[in-house]
């Protein structure tokens, strides 16, 4: 009897610590509203997505190149399929890449055949990250590529090429 109590309590136990794994430091809420935000074409939409880890991306910046070698074995084929997704009161900010964002969530990297959210909010003025699916379940790591450190060390470590957070531009 004070063995199954224990071992129950162990369980509970358990159960509570997968569950705080689980929404481990997203920073970046779940835009539930994400399906009504506007698709903008940029050089990830041009080129069609992420590539797996064999292809040629010489000929591209340095930071995009970071980008495929830090995703390109999520599958053997890559992530696949991706465009940015952007809040439509946040439009003309990335536009312009004003560097100055409202609060909240801003922008999406929506890997469409891994049905993942890839989220950058602000908060204070700063750049916020969260990674979650579709359907909106955190999936944000620890560490790893899906930890917001990754994030961070990229989109703020590119300083030439990102702004407060927005590394994309629109391409025409
Ligand atoms: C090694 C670099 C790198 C890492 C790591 C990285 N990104 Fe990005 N991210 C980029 C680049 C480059 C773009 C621009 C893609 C394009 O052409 O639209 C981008 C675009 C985005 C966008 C679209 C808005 C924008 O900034 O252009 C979001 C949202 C985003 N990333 C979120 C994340 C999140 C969340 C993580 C961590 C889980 C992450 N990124 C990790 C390089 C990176």
């Amino acid at each position: 009897m004070r063995l199954r109590k224990t071992l129950t309590a162990l369980g509970i136990m358990m159960g509570m610590a997968l569950v705080s794994y689980q929404g481990f430091a997203a920073d970046a809420t779940f835009p539930s509203d994400w399906k009504t935000w506007k698709p903008v074409t940029t050089a990830v939409s041009q080129i069609g997505g992420l590539p797996g880890c064999d292809a040629d991306v010489s000929g591209l910046p340095p930071i995009y190149q970071e980008t495929v070698a830090t995703y390109c074995a999520i599958r053997p084929e890559g992530p696949g399929k991706a465009q940015v997704l952007v809040k439509p009161d946040s439009l003309d900010a990335y536009k312009t890449r004003s560097g100055k964002y409202a609060k909240g969530e801003n922008f999406i990297l929506h890997l469409s055949e891994l049905k993942v959210l890839f989220v950058t909010g602000h908060q204070g003025g700063a750049p916020v990250y969260g990674v979650y699916t579709e359907d909106g379940k955190n999936i944000t790591t620890p560490t790893g590529p899906l930890s917001t450190k990754t994030c961070i060390t990229c989109h703020s470590g590119f300083t030439a090429f990102c702004n407060n957070g927005q590394c994309g531009r629109v391409m025409k």
